[in-house]
């Protein structure tokens, strides 16, 4: 008997794609980033960053790397009460950023080659501003270039459509953020702690939806369901905003369908035009202050007969009773909700674009990295 074998098929152990591949392994790649860098974090130091000086900060990336920015400025400004900005990096490159010696310009980038933000990077130094870079490659250009690093530990990611990255990413902007409130004095060492200890939480909260609550074959009917949309919108608010945005990202890369995220709050000025029985509305809504919001925003949806998805956590009525679809994820403190509630929107790209039938981790016309302008 011969067993048809090869490379490729055993690296992505068992699965069928890298990209499902790495979606599961992200329980893994998080708690390897938590504790790559805890003495980091709780040491309280930066190489070559005097903390005391920052006033401001500037965040640059590019892609994915851009949602888990706008996720990041929640995270900085929430927990440390340093202005931050976040920028393209295509588009700070050609802008005149206004610069100071107290600016600390974060840049963001899985693979550490991506030439807009190496470029973005470079102006920053040029202009005298420090650099730290969030990155996954050790010994990139980015890595060498910028004053300090800090790695996410997601290992090598394969597909093009980014998944750990993103969330380690999001789980170091998270840990950095309460590096920065504590040395400033915004965060005491007692809630320091108890953010930390719910970070830790994370991992298993997404491994028991992904392998205990087998919510992903519910994600699969509900692409099964709309496979076949020509577009979807994707609505969220507050730390979930920038998950919308990612969750129609990774559909648009993969499955080739037009979506569009939003803050929900936008959507009456434009997007609502979109809303008709054909159009599916994904929404994140879990637990958190703006949770009301988010609920009349769906009534504004169900009102205009559009198809309602919603991510949400179990026992939230209201949302249950409008949505026409529930994906359920288990509840985890509102700034760490953005690292469980993009996981279903990942998988939910994913099937969608596997039900098409198309090549997931090579999708048309992308790159995983892109080191040309
Ligand atoms: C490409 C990839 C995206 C990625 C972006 C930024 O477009 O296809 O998945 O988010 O580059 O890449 P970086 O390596 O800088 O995070």
């Amino acid at each position: 008997v011969t067993i048809p074998w090869s490379i490729s098929q055993a690296e992505k152990a068992g699965y069928k794609h890298f990209m499902l591949k790495e979606i599961n392994e992200q329980p893994r790649a998080i708690s390897d980033t938590v504790s790559g860098n805890y003495k980091l974090i709780t040491d309280g130091k930066l190489d070559g960053i005097d903390l005391n000086k920052i006033r401001r900060i500037q965040i640059v990336a590019c892609g994915t790397s851009y949602h888990a920015g706008l996720v990041g400025k929640f995270y900085i400004e929430n927990f440390s009460n340093i202005p931050t900005e976040v920028d393209y990096a295509s588009e700070y490159r050609y802008r005149n950023p206004v610069l100071t010696e107290d600016t600390l310009v974060v840049s963001i980038t899985q693979s550490g080659e991506t030439a807009d933000t190496l470029a973005a990077m470079r102006l920053a130094k040029e202009k005298g501003a420090k650099v730290l870079t969030v990155c996954n490659v050790i010994g990139s250009t980015a890595t060498r270039e910028a004053d300090s690093v800090i790695y996410t530990y997601a290992g090598p990611e394969i597909s093009v459509a980014s998944t750990k990255a993103f969330t380690t990413q999001l789980t170091v902007l998270f840990m950095l953020s309460l590096l920065l409130g504590r040395e400033r004095g915004v965060l005491d060492s007692s809630e320091f702690d108890r953010r930390l200890k719910l970070l830790m939480e994370v991992p298993g909260k997404i491994e028991s939806f992904l392998n205990v609550e087998r919510e992903e074959e519910v994600v699969k009917k509900i692409a099964l369901e709309f496979y076949r949309s020509k577009d979807a919108l994707y609505l969220g608010r507050h730390v979930n905003y920038p998950i919308a945005l990612e969750g129609a990202l990774k559909l648009k890369e993969i499955s080739y369908i037009h979506a569009e995220g939003y803050p929900a709050g936008e959507m009456k000025h434009g997007p609502i035009a979109l809303i008709d029985e054909n159009v599916p509305s994904v929404f994140v809504a879990t637990e958190g202050k703006v949770l009301e919001k988010i609920v009349s925003n769906i009534e504004e949806v169900k009102a205009r007969k559009g198809k309602v998805i919603s991510v949400t956590n179990p026992g939230i009525k209201e949302v249950y009773e409008l949505s026409d679809y529930v994906i359920n994820v288990p509840e985890v403190d509102e700034f760490l909700s953005p690292i469980v509630n993009v996981v279903p929107l990942q998988l939910f790209a994913y099937y969608i674009a596997d039900f098409l039938g198309y090549d997931v981790d090579q999708p048309r016309n992308l790159a995983k990295s892109v080191t040309v302008e």
